[in-house]
């Protein structure tokens, strides 16, 4: 199957630093289908040549496994095309679809990996061109808006142009085997199932922690803040696919149906509740890994005596029958201890212990990165005394291990899946929108006033508010327990 996969934005940041990088593993690991031509579109002036050369010098930057040989790389490069374009032009759109209907490629991937405020001129473009006939597919990269009117905005105009099943919204954390396997986990196995409610579960934990800082974007960060750039999109898409109802089938409107319905069963925030159940902070200096880190508002690029979050953390709950009562922890951050993303499923003890030491309870840890694998907390007895107290012990499933030459990153399993017209780990509008609108009342309050900001040494993780806020419950994040 002939493709062209174009990339708006063949310069930026995003373009050479994941898509090209996922693209050449693709490659590399034989799984890009033969016949594709990758076109790289922007606003300077370069031959195919020095495009390719200025991916090449960039590919210094990536991880040395994930790096090409000189070899390896000139037979890649042969895939890369780069071609000039104003995109407020309609001559230039007119230019790029005779490049594309010149070969007639069965399948043509536009990819719009700009700023997100260029996503409706661009789509205009593409209809009013003819960009947009049924072997075309639109791939939209977050952030999707900045609130709900301009999500539903750029939606309105997607839609003008394109069928909802030509828009590849892209969330790359559906993309991390992890994900997959969660799903694989909950309905590849009939084990969990019977468990996998309230009368089980205690509560839910999802942590996206990281350990660097906003680096040199904090311009674009400080417009964005946590809230916006981790829970509106990951952390929100992570929480309907683990409170999600098994869906009929593998397609993906019916996945994607059952996440739309836990997003609309989330507790909607009224002002007492932000205040009780969301907390907000902001880094300061500190030390990461061994090393001195300035704080926030030193960063490059960041205004003076900015409020912007860097870390969030909510307390929230699914309103439904499965769920009713179960609190669902959300947490993110820059500068935290250690970059760190999981799930933390925690059982209930049981109902009547036995056993001296009390009652702890079992714990299943769906580990995204930096490691990626399932772990199982048990209890079990040393067998060396008489009334001993009993130990955790853990059954540990490393992914990267059991499947040791199958792993596939985000971005390359996404890109895959967007030239196979695969959409079942796409985002559809109607979830994004109501992911919207379930934050908005939070960003609406933090707009109004910023008296509530914490601040959290870089290297901790977060204000001491976050861990009073699952205390109140009676419980503790994974890492105090
Ligand atoms: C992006 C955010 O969506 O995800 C970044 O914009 C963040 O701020 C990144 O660093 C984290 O992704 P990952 O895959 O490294 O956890």
């Amino acid at each position: 199957m002939a493709f062209d996969l174009v990339f708006f934005g063949g310069t930026g940041d995003l373009t050479w630093r994941k898509l090209m990088p996922a693209l050449f593993q693709a490659f590399r690991h034989g799984k890009l289908p033969p016949g594709g031509r990758i076109l790289a579109v922007a606003r300077d002036d370069r031959t195919d040549e020095q495009y390719r050369a200025f991916i090449q010098e960039r590919f210094s930057e990536v991880d040395s496994s994930k790096r090409p040989s000189d070899e390896e790389f000139a037979q890649f490069a042969a895939l890369l095309h780069y071609r000039r374009m104003d995109l407020s032009q309609p001559t230039d759109y007119q230019g790029l679809k005779a490049w594309l209907d010149e070969r007639g490629a069965e399948t043509v991937v536009l990819y719009l990996a700009t700023s997100p405020h260029l996503f409706p001129v661009i789509c205009e473009q593409l209809g009013a061109a003819g960009l947009n006939d049924s072997k075309v597919r639109v791939v939209l990269e977050k952030p999707l808006g900045h609130d709900l009117a301009s999500a539903k905005e750029i939606n309105r105009v997607v839609r003008s142009v394109f069928r909802e099943e030509q828009a590849f919204r892209i969330d790359h954390y559906l993309g991390k085997p992890s994900v997959q396997n969660l799903m694989a986990l909950r309905f590849g196995n009939a084990l969990f199932e019977p468990l996998w409610r309230r009368e089980s579960i205690a509560n839910i934990q999802i942590t996206l922690a990281e350990g660097l800082g906003v680096g040199t974007r904090g311009d674009f960060y400080d417009r964005t803040g946590a809230l916006r750039d981790m829970i509106q999109n990951h952390a929100l898409q992570l929480l309907t696919m683990i409170a999600m109802e098994p869906p009929s089938s593998s397609d993906a409107d019916a996945i994607r149906d059952e996440k739309l319905k836990v997003l609309k069963s989330l507790k909607p925030f009224t002002a007492t509740h932000i205040s009780r159940d969301v907390v907000r902070g902001q880094y300061r200096a500190g030390t990461v890994d061994g090393k001195a880190v300035p704080g926030y508002l030193e960063e490059v690029k960041v205004p003076a005596g900015s409020a912007c979050e860097t870390f969030v953390a909510i307390r929230t709950e699914v309103q439904n029958w499965r769920w009713a009562g179960v609190p669902f922890y959300l947490r993110t951050g820059k500068r935290l201890a250690a970059r760190d993303a999981q799930i933390v499923v925690n059982f209930r003890p049981v109902p009547h212990p036995i056993f001296a030491g009390g009652s702890r309870a079992n714990k299943l840890i769906i580990k995204l990165q930096p490691e990626d694998g399932l772990e199982l907390q048990l209890l079990a007895a040393k067998g060396n005394s008489h009334g001993e107290s009993l130990t955790t012990v853990s059954l540990d499933l490393d992914f990267d291990k059991a499947f040791p030459s199958e792993r596939v990153g985000a971005y390359e399993r996404l890109l895959l899946d967007a030239i196979a017209g695969r959409l079942n780990l796409f985002v559809r509008s109607d979830e994004q929108e109501q992911a919207w609108r379930w934050v908005e009342p939070i960003l609406d309050a933090w707009a109004q006033d910023s008296g509530d900001l914490k601040t959290y040494a870089a290297g901790s993780w977060g204000p001491p508010a976050a861990s009073a806020l699952v205390a109140r419950d009676g419980f503790a994040w994974a890492e105090e327990e």
